[in-house]
C-alpha cells in the first residue's frame, strides 16, 4: 500500500503542538522538531521515510531518549495527552512499521546503546535495545561468542528492533528463532510503566511467558528498552561455498545432501535465482567491483556456510560434500572461500540482493513461507501474473514498468523473498500483485509474513494467514496493553 491507500488519520489522537514539544523537551535529553525550528523537514526525512522510500510519514517531533526512565516519562506524558507514538530502531524494517503513517511522534532508540553486562560462563548478554546488531556482535566476538542472529542490515538495525520484528535472518537454521534465544526483556508499556522482565534464566515455568508477546509485536504493545539474550560460542572454523545450479529441483537436492553430509556444522543454506544474481552483478559493476565468480553460471545459486570448532574435521566434511556434488553433477560450478576476504565476498553475493534491488528501482517486497518444495513455484506464478497483466516485458529485460522479479531466501527455513522491481510505485502494478500474492500463499497454507512482520503494508491482509479467532485474541491483547491504541497505530492488528 503506498501513500494514497494508507488509513486516514484517527481523530482520537491529539495533534502534537509546540506546547507538547516544550513538555517533552523537559523530559527527553535529545529532541528534533520542525515545530521549534530545531530541525527542517529535510532533516526529519530520514526518520519519516522508510528504507525502501515507499512510506513517508509526516512526524514533526523526534525524541531520542538516553535512558529507560526517560522513555517511561515520555510515554506517560503521551498517554495522558493522547499523543500517538511510533517506536523506531535502525529504521531498516521492510513493511512500513517504523515510520509515522501521519503525525505520530517518533521515539527513536538510538541513544539507548549501552552493553549492560555479559556473563562469559553462561553466554548471557544484557544490552540496551538501541545497540546496533553489528556492535553487539563485535563486542561478543572479542569474547569468543556470537550474536545468535545475523542479517544484511546488521550495520544499522538495533537489537531491540530485531526482537520487535522477531527477525529471522541468515543463520536461523543454526541458532533458531529469537523466541528461543531471548531470555528476558525490559519494556516500557504504553502508559509509561516499566516492566522489568530482564530475566537471565534459561528455564522459568512460573506463569505466562510474557516476554514472548513482545517478541515480534512490532512496537504495538511496548517499547523494548533492553534485552537479555543467550549467545553461543563463536565457531572457530567457518567456511562458505557458493554453487551455480541448473534448476530449483537441483537446489533442493543439494540442500538435502548438505544436511546429510554436514550435519551439525551446517550454519546457513541460502538460495537466489539468476535474476537476483544479475541485480547484484549490476550493482557491483556500478560500484567498480565487477569480477567473474563462476565459469558456468546457472538459473539458480545456493550458498552453504559451515561453522564448527575443528577446522580439519569441518573441511573434511565440506570437501566430502563438494566431491559428491561434483561427481554426481548436481551443481554446474562452485567456489569455496579460501580466506576471510573471499568469505565476505561470497556472502555479499547473497547479502547484497536487497540493496541491489533497491538501487535498480522501486521494490515491491514479499516475504513468505511455504513448504520448501513449493517455494519457487510462487515466483513463477507471480511472473506469469505480471506478464498476463502486461507489465512484465521480456522477462524483466526490457524497460517495462517491471524491470525484474527476483526470488531468493532462506531455503533452510522455507522462507522465500520475492522482490518485484518497478520503475516506480503505482496503483496499476500494486493491484496486479496484491492480493494475488497473498492468495497463492494462502492456497499453500503458508505465511504472508515469514520474518519481516506486518507493519502498515500487510496489516489488512493478516486474514490470509490467521483465522478469525486468532485475530480476535490478538486484538484483545492489543486492547489490554494499549487501551488508547496510541502505540504504533494503523499497523499490525487494525
Ligand atoms: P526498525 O525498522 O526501526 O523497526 C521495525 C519495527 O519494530 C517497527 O514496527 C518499530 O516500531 C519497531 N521497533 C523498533 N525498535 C523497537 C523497540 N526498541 N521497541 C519496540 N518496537 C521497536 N529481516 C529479517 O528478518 N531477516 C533478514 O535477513 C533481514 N535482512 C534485511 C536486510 C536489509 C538490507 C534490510 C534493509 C532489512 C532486513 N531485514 C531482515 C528487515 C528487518 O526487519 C530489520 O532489518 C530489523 O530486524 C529491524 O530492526 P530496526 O532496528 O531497523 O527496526
Ligand atoms: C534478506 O533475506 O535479504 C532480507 O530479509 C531482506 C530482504 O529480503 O529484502
Ligand atoms: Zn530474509
Amino acid at each position: 500500500r503506498h501513500g494514497s491507500h494508507l488509513p486516514p488519520r484517527s481523530t482520537q489522537f491529539t495533534k502534537p503542538t509546540q506546547q507538547h514539544l516544550d513538555a517533552l523537551k523537559a523530559i527527553s535529553s535529545s529532541t528534533l522538531s520542525t515545530l521549534d525550528g530545531s530541525a527542517t523537514e529535510e532533516e526529519l526525512r530520514s526518520f519519516n521515510d522508510d528504507w525502501m522510500n515507499k512510506y513517508h510519514g509526516k512526524g514533526s517531533i523526534v525524541l531520542k531518549p538516553k535512558s529507560t526512565k526517560e522513555v517511561g516519562e515520555i510515554m506517560k506524558y503521551c498517554y495522558e495527552n493522547d499523543l500517538a507514538v511510533v517506536p523506531q530502531g535502525g529504521n531498516t524494517g521492510l513493511v512500513g512499521g517504523s515510520n509515522p503513517v501521519h503525525d505520530e511522534i517518533i521515539l527513536n532508540l538510538s541513544n539507548l546503546n549501552q552493553i549492560r553486562s555479559f556473563d562469559e560462563v553462561s553466554g548471557v548478554l544484557v544490552a540496551d535495545g538501541g545497540v546496533i546488531l553489528e556492535a553487539a556482535d563485535h563486542f561478543l566476538a572479542e569474547k569468543g561468542f556470537i550474536f545468535p542472529l545475523d542479517l544484511g542490515a546488521k550495520g544499522s538495525c538495533h537489537i531491540g528492533g530485531n526482537v520487535s520484528t522477531n527477525a529471522g535472518g541468515l543463520r536461523l537454521l543454526r541458532y533458531g528463532s529469537l523466541h528461543g534465544s531471548v531470555l528476558g526483556l525490559e519494556v516500557v508499556l504504553p502508559d509509561g510503566r516499566i516492566w522489568n522482565g530482564l530475566s537471565k534464566l534459561r528455564k522459568d515455568n512460573t506463569g505466562f511467558d510474557l516476554k514472548q508477546l513482545f517478541i515480534g509485536s512490532e512496537g504495538t504493545i511496548g517499547i523494548i528498552t533492553a534485552i537479555s539474550i543467550l549467545c553461543p560460542r563463536r565457531p572457530s572454523a567457518m567456511n562458505v561455498a557458493v554453487f551455480s545450479l541448473e534448476s530449483y529441483e537441483a537446489v533442493q537436492k543439494v540442500y538435502a545432501e548438505a544436511k546429510g553430509h554436514l550435519g551439525e556444522i551446517l550454519s546457513a543454506f541460502e538460495f537466489f535465482d539468476k535474476q537476483s544474481y544479475a541485480l547484484v552483478k549490476k550493482h557491483q559493476e556500478e560500484n567498480g567491483g565487477e569480477r567473474k565468480v563462476f565459469e558456468t553460471e546457472g538459473d539458480f545459486y545456493c550458498l552453504i556456510e559451515t561453522g564448527g570448532s575443528n577446522s580439519e574435521h569441518d573441511e573434511a566434511k565440506l570437501t566430502g560434500l563438494l566431491e559428491h556434488l561434483m561427481e554426481n553433477e548436481m551443481v554446474l560450478d562452485g567456489v569455496l572461500a579460501q580466506d576471510s576476504t573471499q568469505f565476505q565476498s561470497l556472502w555479499s553475493l547473497r547479502e547484497l540482493v536487497p540493496e541491489s534491488a533497491g538501487k535498480a528501482g522501486s521494490v515491491y517486497k514479499y516475504d513468505v513461507s511455504v513448504p520448501v518444495g513449493k517455494m519457487y513455484g510462487l515466483v513463477e506464478k507471480m511472473r506469469a501474473k505480471l506478464r498476463d497483466g502486461g507489465v512484465l516485458e521480456g522477462d524483466g529485460k526490457a524497460e517495462g514498468p517491471i524491470r525484474a522479479v527476483a526470488g531468493y531466501g532462506h531455503m533452510g527455513d522455507g522462507n522465500l523473498h520475492i522482490n518485484i522491481v518497478a520503475n516506480k510505485y503505482t496503483d496499476e502494478v500494486e493491484k496486479i500483485i496484491e492480493p494475488y500474492i497473498y492468495e497463492i500463499v494462502a492456497e499453500n497454507e503458508g505465511s504472508i509474513s515469514a520474518e519481516h512482520g506486518l507493519g502498515v503494508m500487510k496489516a489488512p491482509y493478516i486474514g490470509y494467514s490467521k483465522n478469525e479467532t486468532s485475530v480476535e485474541l490478538m486484538k484483545q491483547i492489543k486492547q489490554l496493553f494499549d487501551p488508547k491504541g496510541l502505540l504504533n497505530p494503523y499497523k499490525y492488528i487494525v
